[in-house]
């Protein structure tokens, strides 16, 4: 398949160290991606279900001790233990390698090793990079052939360059205290010992396209976000792209995929998804900021997933789609979870494998974290720029978190680098929904806290970097809170479909055709330049309360900052305790 050293010599290495039976090599052609289909159903290690309603698609269990990622068990092996920051959980690299080694050492005797070269984004595309992932686990061939593209075009593509990724997967002992997911951002090396479930096992999404990539991006002078991309067409067939980070559960997919209200699609407005949990954002020749989904498919949270909260990605899931850990319908042999209808199903298999009957049953059928693989290309409102290697132009960013207070529906950063601080102060809360009760907050900068490969203060200075390199080309940026709670614990805001009048705001103040109210936080819309036509139960007196900035809420959010702020150090970019003083200046 390749003659490239550097790949041959470290396929040598992991044969002489895992030493499979076989070795095959995953060419991307559909008769071998079906023949391994075939072989998974023999062993069991994934079950057909029914051709005629879901056609291609399979189930999987993982372990029942193995349904997450573990950010406990997830390590960055930098040389210097400063080097990955008070965030991340450290090993020396030396020490890693030699523990993984033993661990690995024989593990796929009497197994085949597969090896999957993949890219990340469209293959050739200069925003796109390579990685090679070895695993004796067919569900993560699979899985990977779905959310990356993989196969012989990737190695042709690749040629003799030793700009690649390696990643080491195996299983020996499934027990959670054996599970280390380590990352060596400066060999490019993952290697993921004792885990099957994906977010921890197909090592092209959170493992490289975040925590290796990041690392890369801050040293080549691009950025790895845990973003979504998507593209809103006007009437008049204009599209502008922005790209969202929110924390894992705060509705990535959600927005990716959205619907626009009603009276709004008449006229000819469309979202288009180009994607739905990372983006790959480099400086373009014409000097603006361009981003690619480096991911192939979906990998969604399935609970929640309806064809009221989110038809696209429902429809996405009803072909070619593996899911992992739902209730197994008997009498059909399709799936279910909660919240798909209101018609669980009474002859059924619960996520562990047992039965289950969801009429009578008090426990839930699918684990709250079960997930659907599902190909982009399935998406009814894929972006017609999905695969264009150039990527899109990113006229906004947007961050945002689930506060129940104090974080007004939506507000605009006064530049970049407020725009830096605004990101770097993100933050979502527990709630007890029922009594109103506000939680814990817990900051999660940019939403990477979990996956930044490296040293945060030194991710802040690198999106101050990128802000001087982009200019006045630079996206405007913008944080939104979708899940202020009233009195009763209620959200305020219908959300969904409807923050898409939230959407069209943002475009008008990236076009500079709306004013707006500077606030000590940044500026806010005028509550008549958010578009409630055709919203029942929802007042302009409602929006302005969630419009509001507090100021003695802010100052006491300001404290919080600064304690957040100390465990960086030396490596907090000054601008950012500038900009800390700035607000609580404003907020005096
Ligand atoms: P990862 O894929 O894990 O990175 O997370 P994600 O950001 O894609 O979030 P996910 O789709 O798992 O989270 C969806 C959750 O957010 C569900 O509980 C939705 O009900 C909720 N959600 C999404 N959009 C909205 C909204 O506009 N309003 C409200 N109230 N809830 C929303
Ligand atoms: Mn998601
Ligand atoms: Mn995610």
């Amino acid at each position: 398949m390749t003659n490239n050293k550097t790949v041959l010599s470290w396929l040598e290495e992991m044969k002489a160290l895992v030493t499979p039976d076989e070795v095959v090599w995953i060419d991307g052609s559909e008769e071998q991606l079906e023949a391994l289909r075939k072989q998974a159903c023999e062993t069991g290690e994934m079950i057909k279900l029914n051709e005629e309603k879901l056609p291609g698609c399979y189930l999987h269990r993982t372990a029942v001790n193995d349904v997450a990622r573990v950010e406990g068990r997830t390590f960055i092996c930098s040389q210097k233990e400063e080097d990955a920051g008070p965030t991340n959980h450290w090993m020396d690299p030396q020490k890693a390698y030699k523990m993984l080694f033993d661990i690995a050492r024989g593990s796929y005797k009497g197994r085949t090793m597969y090896v999957i070269p993949y890219s990340m984004g469209p293959i050739g595309s200069p925003l796109a990079k390579i990685g090679i992932e070895v695993t004796d686990s067919i569900y993560v061939v699979l899985n990977m052939a779905i959310m990356t593209r993989v196969g012989q075009a990737v190695l042709d593509v690749l040629g003799d360059s030793s700009d690649w990724v390696k990643g080491l997967h195996c299983k020996v002992n499934i027990e959670e205290e054996n599970r280390y997911i380590c990352h060596f951002p400066e060999d490019n090396y993952i290697i993921s010992v004792n885990s099957g479930y994906g977010g921890n096992v197909l090592l092209g999404k959170k493992c490289f396209a975040l925590r290796i990539a990041s690392f890369l991006g801050k040293n080549e002078g691009w950025m790895a976000e845990h973003m979504l991309i998507l593209g809103i067409e006007n009437p008049q067939g204009e599209v502008k792209y922005v790209s969202a980070a929110f924390p894992s559960a705060c509705g990535k997919t959600n927005l990716a995929m959205l619907i626009p209200p009603e009276g709004y699609r008449e006229k000819g407005y469309k979202v288009w998804t180009v994607g739905d949990d990372i983006a790959w954002m480099r400086q373009g020749p014409d000097g603006r900021l361009y981003a690619i989904n480096p991911e192939a498919g979906f990998f969604g949270v399935a609970p929640g997933t309806n064809m009221k909260s989110n038809p696209n990605a429902l429809i996405s899931t009803q072909k070619g789609t593996i899911f992992t850990n739902v209730v197994q319908n008997l009498d059909d042999n399709t799936v279910w979870w909660e919240s798909l209808d209101k018609n669980p199903p009474e002859h059924a298999m619960n996520w562990k494998g047992e039965p289950w009957n969801g009429k009578t049953s008090d426990q839930k059928g699918a684990h709250p974290n079960s997930r659907f693989t599902a190909p982009a290309k399935n998406c009814p409102c894929i972006s017609p720029e999905f695969e264009n290697t150039a990527g899109v132009p990113i006229s906004a960013i947007i961050f945002g978190g689930r506060r129940a207070q104090t974080t007004p529906l939506v507000y605009q950063s006064k530049d970049w680098n407020n725009g830096v601080f605004v990101g770097s102060i993100m933050a979502s809360e527990t709630t007890a929904a029922a009594t109103g009760a506000v939680g814990v907050v817990r900051r999660d900068p940019m939403a990477m806290l979990p996956f930044c490969g490296y040293h945060m203060g030194d991710y802040f200075k690198h999106w101050f970097e990128m802000g001087e390199k982009l200019g006045d080309k630079a996206p405007k940026i913008f944080n939104t809170n979708w899940f202020r709670l009233d009195d009763e614990g209620h959200f305020i805001w219908p959300g969904f479909g409807d923050n898409f009048r939230v959407l069209e705001w943002i475009i008008r103040r990236c076009e500079g055709k709306v004013d707006a109210v500077e606030t000590p936080i940044g500026f806010v819309p005028k509550a008549e330049d958010i578009n409630l036509e055709g919203l029942e139960d929802f007042t302009v007196e409602d929006l302005q309360k969630i419009l509001d900035v507090d100021k003695a809420a802010w100052a006491k959010e300001a404290e919080g900052i600064e304690e957040f702020y100390k465990q960086f150090g030396d490596r907090l970019p000054q601008e950012l305790r500038n900009q800390l003083e700035t607000l609580k200046k404003n907020c005096q």
